[in-house]
């Protein structure tokens, strides 16, 4: 265990102090590019509007003979476009993987300073992350970098869900963790074929009530048990929880339950592979108006948070406050960003 004095204290002399609390951001949808592809990174200012985080993608789902184009891609769009308030990330090699360190040194070397995170796949453990902050300290101290990059971890591994904790809690740096379904799934030897989402044939049969009726069949979420225990680990961290991947495009409604169960289990966001799915993710992970003006009514009855009210037949009291200041903080930072949101919201 590190000494807590030394918790704070930058891991190469010349990085810049790890943050003490976390920005305060938007990110509901981390939306996935291919950086090699020039007529995507074409299409990047467009997006820039249209999302909270642009992630260049340069591990799975880019051939290994494209890397390289990748990570130049990335640098190239990096350098093009002023994201202003829109985040951008970078999801490097996977530390088992010869491209891992040259995806570190040469992005911090390059775009060090317009980087919020680096998203770091098939975390397995604490160990994990102490290499990666080491790693981007040194090269932060190396350029001059005056904002220290966040760690984001996939959790995607059998290992990887046993240590959740003690990834979440590794080090200052880390920003928040998001489920890989696909990954886990392969690690668990599952037996699907898919990235993320349900699966027909996980369920409960009702009892039978009565001789040679049709019995009731519920599908269940095979994600739930990962997912809420991902959530607790980031809750208690202080960081924040994400659902990854919904691959079936073909499927919105499936795409949507999803989104809304990670929401309503308390993350922050998703992430978008195509752009069918980012209106999904906005619409899901932006509460819903009414909820909202309900969640107002509960924080301006109790001005200081305490006590007991009724509002239409419901108690209210400190712990309802709370979810209250979730929903409207929530509400406010949207309607910061995007000024449709804000006129149904209508907050004081
Ligand atoms: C994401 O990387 C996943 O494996 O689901
Ligand atoms: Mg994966």
């Amino acid at each position: 265990m590190k000494l807590p004095r030394n918790f704070f204290r930058p891991l190469a002399i010349g990085a810049p102090s790890p943050l003490r609390e976390p920005p305060v951001k938007l990110e509901r949808m981390i939306h996935f590019v291919p950086p090699h592809v020039q007529k995507v990174r074409a299409k990047v200012p467009e997006l820039i509007s249209q999302v909270d985080v642009v992630l260049g993608n340069l591990e799975d789902a880019v051939a290994a003979d494209a890397k390289t184009a990748a990570r130049a891609g990335f640098i190239e769009m990096a350098k093009a476009y002023d994201f202003g308030t829109t985040g951008l990330w970078v999801r490097i090699n996977a530390l088992n993987s010869p491209w891992m360190p040259d995806d570190v040194i040469e992005i911090l070397g390059a775009v060090g300073d317009k980087l919020d995170a680096v998203m770091l796949p098939k975390v397995e453990g604490a160990w994990d992350i102490y290499y990666l902050d080491q790693l981007l300290a040194q090269m932060e101290a190396r350029h001059g970098l005056q904002k220290p990059v966040l760690i984001h971890a996939i959790l995607e591994t059998a290992e990887g869900v046993e240590n959740v904790s003690n990834i979440a809690m590794a080090s200052p740096r880390m920003h928040g963790i998001s489920l890989g379904p696909a990954d886990l799934a392969a690690s668990r030897a599952m037996k699907t074929t898919r990235v993320g989402g349900g699966h027909p044939e996980y369920k409960v049969l009702a009892d039978v009530a009565e001789e040679g009726a049709p019995r009731s069949v519920y599908q269940q979420d095979l994600w739930h048990y990962t997912l809420a225990k991902m959530v607790d680990a980031c809750a208690a961290a202080g960081i924040k929880p994400f659902y990854g991947p919904f691959g079936d495009f073909s499927d919105p409604a499936g795409c949507e339950v999803q989104f809304r169960n990670a929401f309503l289990m308390g993350c922050a966001g998703a992430w978008t592979l195509h752009p069918s799915q980012v209106p999904i993710a906005k619409r899901v992970f932006s509460p819903d108006p009414a909820e909202v003006e309900f969640a107002s009514r509960i924080l301006h009855a109790m001005p200081d948070g305490t006590g007991a009210v009724m509002i239409d037949g419901k108690m209210q009291d400190d712990a309802t406050w709370k979810q209250a200041k979730v929903l409207v903080d929530l509400a406010r930072l949207i309607a910061a960003k995007d000024p449709e949101m804000a006129g149904s919201y209508r907050l004081s």
